[in-house]
C-alpha cells in the first residue's frame, strides 16, 4: 500500500492516544516504515530525527546493533513464559542488575509506566495493611502530576484536562505544591496516621511541562517521608535512565525510595517493560503461610517477558560499554547554550526547563501573554520544525525537546536551528 492508501486505512480504523480524531489528517500524520540512528524514516522514505525519542523511550537511538542482537538470541531460545509460578532467565539476570543499579532489592516486572506507579500505590496500600498501620490508607501527590493513564495512577495524577473527567471514578488524594517544604510538613503532623505514600517524580515533572524542583526540595521530602513513616514512592518512568545526566534522578540528591517505577528507557524503546522495585521492608510484610493471604494478588500476562527482560539487559550494558552518560555531557552542554541563546533572543520564549536531556521550552506571544490551549500554538510550532525534518511534540504551550541520549552534536544543532525558526515563522 502506498502512503495516501495507508493514511486513509488507519483514518478509518486506528484510534489513537491522545488524540482528536477529528481533523486527524489535516494535523499531517507521518506513517513510520524504518529507522536508522537517531532518525526515521517514513513511507516516502523521507528522514524525520527523532526529537522526542519516540515517547522518550530510545536512549540509545533505533536499531541498535546490540539491542537487535539480544533480541535476536532471545528469540532463538524463548520468546515468551509466564511468571506465575515459574522463573525465566533473562527477567532473574534483569532484575539482579536494576538491584544493582538502584539498591532497591526486589523487582516487580510490568509493562508499562501505568502500571508501574498502579503495583506501587497497590504494594504501599498493602504494606501498611500488612504492617498492621491500617489506617494509612490515603496517598499524597503533586500538583500536575502525571503518573499514567489507569485508573489508580490517574488517581494519583491531578492534571485536570487529563483527569477531571474521571473523578467520580478516582479515589481522592492529598495535593500538595512543589513550593513549600513546610506545607507538607504540616499536612504530615496533622494525618500521618492515615497516610500511605508519597507519589513524586523526582526532580522534574515531566508531563506537567518540565516543571523544575528546586534543588534540595526532594532530600527534603524523603527526610519527612522518614520523620512521619510515609512511604516515598518515586516514579522514575521519564526521568529514569540517563535522562537527567544519572541513571536515576535519584541519584542527584541521593535519596532512596521505598519504591521506584521504571519503564519507558528500560529497553531503549524496544519492547514495552516496566518494573516496580521495593526495598527490603516493603518485600518482608508481604511474606507468610500461604494461608495467610498476604500475598501480592496482582499480575500480568507479560509479566516478565524474556524478550523484553533481554533487550533491557542489553540495553542497561550499553550505558556501560559506551560511556552514555559521559558522552551525553557534550550534546547537553551544546544544547543548554543554544537554548539560552534563544531564550535572549526571541521574546516568544518565556522559559527554558531543562535536566539532562529532559528539556521543555515553554512559548509566549511577543507581548508576553500566554497562547490559549485552543491555538495549539505548541503543535504549530512543532508542525514548523518538520520543515527542517525535526520531529517534536508539544505538552500544551511547552515544545519538548527529549532526543535519545544518543544524539550527535550536529543533531543538537539541527535541533536548536529547526525549533528557533519555528518559532520566527
Ligand atoms: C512520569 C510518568 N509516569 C508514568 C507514565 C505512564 O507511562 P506509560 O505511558 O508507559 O503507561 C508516564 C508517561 O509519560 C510518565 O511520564
Amino acid at each position: 500500500m502506498n502512503t495516501t492508501e495507508l493514511l486513509a486505512l488507519d483514518a478509518k480504523h486506528v484510534w489513537h492516544p491522545f488524540t482528536q480524531m477529528q481533523g486527524w489528517i489535516e494535523d499531517q500524520p507521518l506513517i513510520i516504515e524504518r529507522s536508522e540512528g537517531n532518525w526515521l524514516v517514513d513511507t516516502d522514505g523521507k528522514r524525520w530525527l527523532d526529537g522526542i525519542s519516540s515517547l522518550w523511550v530510545t536512549v540509545h537511538g533505533h536499531r541498535k546493533a546490540e539491542l537487535d542482537a539480544a533480541l535476536k538470541q532471545q528469540l532463538d531460545k524463548v520468546a515468551h513464559c509466564t511468571l506465575l509460578g515459574q522463573a525465566n532467565v533473562p527477567s532473574i539476570e534483569l532484575a539482579a542488575k536494576l538491584a544493582a543499579l538502584t539498591g532497591l532489592p526486589r523487582v516487580f516486572y510490568s509493562d508499562s509506566g501505568s502500571t508501574s506507579v498502579e503495583i506501587a500505590v497497590k504494594m504501599a496500600y498493602q504494606f501498611w495493611q500488612l504492617t498492621g498501620r491500617t489506617t494509612k490508607k490515603r496517598f499524597v501527590a503533586l500538583k500536575e502530576a502525571y503518573h499514567g493513564d489507569t485508573i489508580g495512577s490517574v488517581s494519583v495524577g491531578g492534571m485536570d484536562l487529563f483527569h477531571e473527567r474521571f473523578r467520580d471514578l478516582l479515589f481522592p488524594v492529598e495535593r500538595v505544591g512543589v513550593d513549600s517544604l513546610a506545607e507538607i510538613e504540616e499536612l504530615f503532623a496533622a494525618k500521618h496516621d492515615e497516610l500511605a505514600g508519597f507519589v513524586v517524580e523526582p526532580l522534574i515533572q515531566g508531563a506537567a511541562g518540565m516543571l523544575l524542583q528546586r534543588p534540595g526540595w526532594l532530600k527534603g521530602l524523603e527526610a519527612l517521608c522518614r520523620k512521619y513513616d510515609v512511604l516515598l514512592i518515586c516514579d522514575e518512568v521519564a526521568t529514569g535512565f540517563g535522562r537527567t545526566g544519572k541513571m536515576f534522578a535519584v541519584e542527584h540528591e541521593g535519596v532512596k525510595p521505598d519504591l521506584m517505577c521504571v519503564a519507558k528507557g528500560l529497553t531503549g524503546g524496544y519492547l514495552p517493560l516496566a518494573a516496580t522495585l521495593a526495598s527490603e521492608r516493603v518485600y518482608r510484610a508481604f511474606l507468610g503461610r500461604f494461608d495467610e493471604a498476604k500475598t501480592f494478588f496482582h499480575g500480568h500476562t507479560y509479566t516478565g517477558n524474556p524478550l523484553a527482560c533481554a533487550v533491557a539487559l542489553a540495553n542497561l550494558e550499553l550505558f556501560e560499554r559506551e560511556q552514555t552518560l559521559e558522552k551525553m555531557k557534550q550534546v547537553e552542554a551544546v544544547l543548554a547554550e543554544g537554548l539560552a541563546e534563544l531564550a535572549r533572543k526571541s521574546k516568544r520564549v518565556r522559559e527554558v526547563r531543562r535536566r539532562g536531556l529532559m528539556i521543555g521550552v515553554e512559548i509566549q506571544r511577543e507581548d508576553g501573554t500566554a497562547y490559549e490551549f485552543g491555538e495549539r500554538m505548541g503543535f504549530r510550532v512543532c508542525l514548523e520544525a518538520r520543515k527542517h525534518g525535526v520531529l517534536l511534540r508539544p505538552l500544551g504551550n511547552v515544545v519538548v525537546l527529549m532526543p535519545p541520549l544518543s544524539l550527535t552534536v550536529d543533531e543538537a544543532k539541527l535541533m536548536l536551528h529547526a525549533l528557533g525558526d519555528a518559532l520566527t515563522r
